[in-house]
């Protein structure tokens, strides 16, 4: 070959090389732009964590606030939250969700307790793979879950029986006095505690009785429904006591429903439901032992955060709570964790 074809082919491999280097340079820029997104904002190179909450009841506005304090929390530290429940209370549906949510590979669980057995093997089941579970406002004693956040039942309870007893002595001559209650679930280990709880303050009075306990099912229609059903069945009923959030404001339906009996009951809800709140201001509710859903929802993701961060976590992981009356009528409307 001479001398001339020689450089000519010289040149020739020297521009294919370069086109090739270039190429190469321009495939590795294009694949750094598509890793970029899912670096997550902590700035480690990894995707967000799935975080999987399930709620005892889809819409309902107390398992709504726990989302909205979880979504604060999950967009914190970077996480993906998926929110998902039964649109009426189901505790199979909670289940099956939960089977799923193992199955899908979470990389972590929130959920509440309902005290069955095979929801707490899936529990363990999900531990064992390596999946972090907290409960949430109702614990699963007897499973491996990593902690529980939420109020201390038991001491709420005893909160709410304290209260009776101090309205009952503001009153002047009251003798004997009988008191209907209502729960929001007959199996929920929450309402069993903040039963337990009131009935030990409440033993402790001779004066004191429990006429009947009723289960609203957590729905307002079905509170208002026992809580008539109550009314009628012992008139000399004269304090009415609602251990969920929706009882209240269904005892005050019926307390307003059956005027001949209601008159004069003196009603004691849970949780701070607007209508709640309302009926406090309008003098028809005394008071509400106010627990914290948005708090416990960004705390549980707070948790999760620590325990991936390889920090050691507390059994229980208790909110406080409040009581709102009409004298403290100012609880705070938003709350701004840190
Ligand atoms: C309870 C929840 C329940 C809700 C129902 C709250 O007081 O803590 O367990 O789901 O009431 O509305």
């Amino acid at each position: 070959m001479s001398n001339r074809k020689w450089n000519l082919s010289i040149v020739i491999l020297f521009v294919i090389f370069a086109c090739l280097m270039l190429s190469f340079l321009f495939s590795m820029l294009h694949i750094r732009e598509l890793i970029q997104p899912l670096k997550s904002t902590d700035g480690s190179d990894s995707i967000p964590r799935h975080v999987v909450l399930i709620s005892q009841e889809l819409d309902n506005p107390y398992w709504r606030s726990i989302e909205e304090g979880a979504r604060g929390a999950a967009q914190k530290y970077g996480m993906d939250l998926e929110y998902m429940g039964p649109f009426r209370i189901n505790p199979d549906e909670q289940i099956k969700r939960l089977e799923k949510a193992i199955a899908a590979k979470a990389d972590a669980v929130i959920i509440q307790g309902i005290n069955d057995p095979h929801y707490r093997t899936l529990i363990d089941k999900a531990t064992d793979q390596g999946i972090p579970v907290i409960t949430i406002d109702t614990d699963e004693p007897g499973s491996q879950r990593l902690s529980y956040v939420g109020t201390d039942n038991l001491d709420a309870g005893k909160r709410m029986g304290e209260l009776i007893v101090q309205s009952i002595h503001e009153q002047p001559l009251v003798e004997q006095v009988s008191i209907g209650v209502l729960i929001g679930n007959e199996s929920a280990d929450n309402q069993q505690l903040r039963l337990q709880g009131f009935r030990s303050v409440i033993s402790q009075y001779d004066n004191l009785s429990i006429a009947e306990v009723k289960s609203s099912n957590i729905s307002r229609l079905q509170a208002a429904e026992q809580a008539e059903y109550i009314l009628l069945h012992h008139p000399e009923v004269s304090y009415m006591v609602g251990l969920s959030s929706l009882d209240g404001i269904g005892i005050l339906e019926a307390v307003q429903r059956v005027p001949a009996h209601g008159k004069g009951i003196n009603i004691f809800a849970f949780d701070d439901l607007a209508e709640t709140k309302e009926a406090i201001t309008q003098c028809q509710i005394v008071s509400t032992i106010v627990q914290q859903p948005n708090r416990m929802g960004y705390d549980a993701i707070s948790l999760i955060h620590d325990f991936f961060q390889g920090k050691a976590l507390q059994q229980q992981h208790f909110t406080a709570i409040t009581v709102l009356d009409r004298r403290t009528s100012a609880v705070s409307e938003e709350v701004v964790y840190p």
